[in-house]
């Protein structure tokens, strides 16, 4: 092991030799930086337990770091500027510290390949989010053999998933090593705060003319029921009172147990395919069959096998193929949140069909009705693109008429960005102007902020279940503001009240004082005013009556 760390050690103390570590485990320091989903949230969660487990220690400071990480999201053109800018920053350190290791790993090392290397040299290695398994390999290789030959395409250490990632479904299953990555996972009650994600399925199918998932992320992979309530089941163990499935198209999810494959004790995930024709507007989900595990089954498998579980959440929803099997399990099992992110993208047919949606507005709306009528409570949120191709004032209207009529709690509205390899990069100009999108997406922005204002109101007076997940934005500045224990500020005692963020089960933010024991519980609260984005409350009783 040869990393240059003489630049970390105590001055004026000479480094003591390091032990020769055992193949595959390190003592190196890792920084790790997400970008994006909640998907590589998880991923980095992962990577984290993987790199842990063999011996690296992660830091915070990425100028001390042997090795730093950068887990990328392309899926708009601002979050990649972000990183190339980071990216910039370590390449004039290493000048310094050449012996520093730099990865970029997710969908922007699958989307850009070696273009990165090429365009930046500093970077050492690239992993794909279909190949994560093998980063712990490409950081021991990197480390190894890199210092002799830095500064090149033969340097770099390289893990894609390329033009194999469209492969057959038996390949697919008897290759899909991703599995192991999570079921490593780690189930350290130190690695959570009571709420944790579970995969339930990878990459997506869909094809969205202007999204690049399908690209980075691959084929849509199902993870085998039986591996999923299994995770749930040890994070439960582990102390775990939340968790939240994921998949970015999670009511796809469905398993063939009749055809699962073994290999190495584990059943292999399986490509997806739908099984028969379903616009979404009612009916069972088109996944619904003998033999097989539907999005309703999972959700009612998990509900059954882990009893102790307080909450169960899923994102993200596609509005086609949601059918009402999913909304009567959910309408039958309280523990299921009642909270739907379902995107939409635009309130205009012609946009839909260019996007490639699949859904009409009123086939949207009509699913919109639908959970309304099984859960009177839920919450819903949604996705907006504006200044898509060729988006006209009409269309435009008619976004802003959907999100009225909607009653969504919030919706994350985005401008169009160009993302080469998508069918509408290649085949569509952008042709609405930046100062278009800007002034769309602020007049869908404050449609919203009247709709979500409406929303938060109706909660005024009301006391409700709230799962409490952290200290609140306030006191997390006042911590970390320079000089803040000079200015007075104290770091709070378990038992001193604070102030506190949680959420509803409808994904509703509610800020309350309490103490820090009830971070990771769920606890009653009395709603006392609100605003847009955000409700204020009260503790309801004893801290004891707490779940
Ligand atoms: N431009 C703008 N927004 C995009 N999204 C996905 N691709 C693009 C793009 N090229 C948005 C969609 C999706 C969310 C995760 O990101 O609204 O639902
Ligand atoms: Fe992208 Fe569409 Fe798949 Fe969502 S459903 S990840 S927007 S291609």
């Amino acid at each position: 092991m040869s990393l240059d760390t003489s630049t970390h050690s105590t001055p004026g103390v000479a480094p003591e030799p390091a032990p020769e570590p055992a193949p595959g485990s390190s003592s190196l320091t890792v920084f790790l930086e997400t970008f994006g989903c909640q998907m590589n949230v998880l991923d980095s969660q992962l990577v984290h337990g993987q790199l842990t487990g063999l011996g690296y220690r992660f830091i915070d400071d990425w100028k001390r770091a042997d090795v730093v990480l950068y887990n990328t999201c392309s899926v708009r053109e601002r979050a990649e500027q972000k990183v190339w800018s980071r990216v910039g920053e370590v390449g004039v350190h290493k000048k310094e510290h050449p012996g520093v290791l730099l990865g970029v790993i997710g969908c922007m090392a699958e989307r850009d390949g070696e273009d990165t290397i090429r365009k930046y040299p500093q970077v050492d290695l690239l992993c794909g989010p279909g190949e994560l398994d093998k980063l712990p390999m490409l950081i021991d290789n990197a480390v190894r053999t890199g210092l002799e030959a830095r500064g090149g395409l033969r340097a770099a250490k390289i893990a894609l998933q390329g033009d194999t990632h469209r492969r057959s479904a038996t390949l697919a299953a008897a290759e899909d090593k991703l599995e192991m990555l999570d079921l490593a996972r780690s189930f350290s009650p130190d690695d959570h705060q009571g709420s944790a994600y579970v995969r339930i399925t990878r990459g997506c199918n869909k094809f969205c003319t202007y999204c690049v998932v399908p690209r980075t992320r691959g084929a849509e992979v199902h993870r085998p029921p039986t591996h999923i309530v299994d995770e749930c089941e040890k994070l439960v163990d582990s102390g775990v009172k939340e968790i939240t499935l994921l998949g970015q198209t999670v009511n796809h999810y469905h398993y063939d147990n009749t055809q699962s494959v073994e290999l190495h004790g584990h059943l292999q995930p399986q490509i997806g395919s739908i099984i028969g024709p379903n616009r979404g507007t009612g009916g069972p989900s088109p996944t619904f069959g003998a033999g097989v595990t539907s999005f309703a089954g999972l959700l009612k498998t998990i509900c059954q096998e882990v009893p102790d579980l307080l909450r169960l959440r899923f994102v993200t929803s596609f509005p086609r193929d949601f059918g009402d099997d999913i909304l009567q399990v959910m309408a039958d099992e309280p523990r299921i949140c009642r909270y739907l992110h379902l995107p939409v993208q635009s309130g205009s047919d012609r946009m839909l069909k260019m996007m490639n949606r699949g859904y009409t507005v009123d086939e949207f709306m009509d699913l919109v009705v639908r959970v309304r009528t099984f859960l009177p409570d839920a919450e819903l949120a949604t996705d907006i693109i504006c200044g898509f191709p060729t988006e006209t004032e009409d269309d435009h209207r008619a976004t802003a008429d959907l999100l009225r009529r909607g009653g969504f709690k919030n919706s994350f509205i985005f401008k169009y960005s160009p993302r080469p390899g998508t069918a509408a990069y290649d085949r569509l100009q952008d042709d609405v102007s930046e100062a278009d999108k800007k002034r769309r997406n602020n007049e869908l922005l404050a449609v919203q902020n009247e709709v979500s204002a409406q929303v938060h109101q109706a909660y005024v007076g009301k006391t409700i279940r709230v799962f409490v997940e952290s200290i609140s934005a306030r006191e997390r500045k006042a911590e970390s503001r320079p000089g803040s224990v000079e200015l007075g500020w104290e770091k709070p005692s378990d038992e001193q009240v604070t102030q506190l963020v949680g959420r509803t089960g409808g994904d509703i933010i509610v800020v309350f004082d309490g103490d820090l024991s009830l971070i990771g519980r769920v606890i009653e609260v009395k709603i006392v005013s609100a605003a847009p984005l955000t409700l204020f409350g009260e503790l309801v009783g004893s801290p004891a009556s707490v779940l």
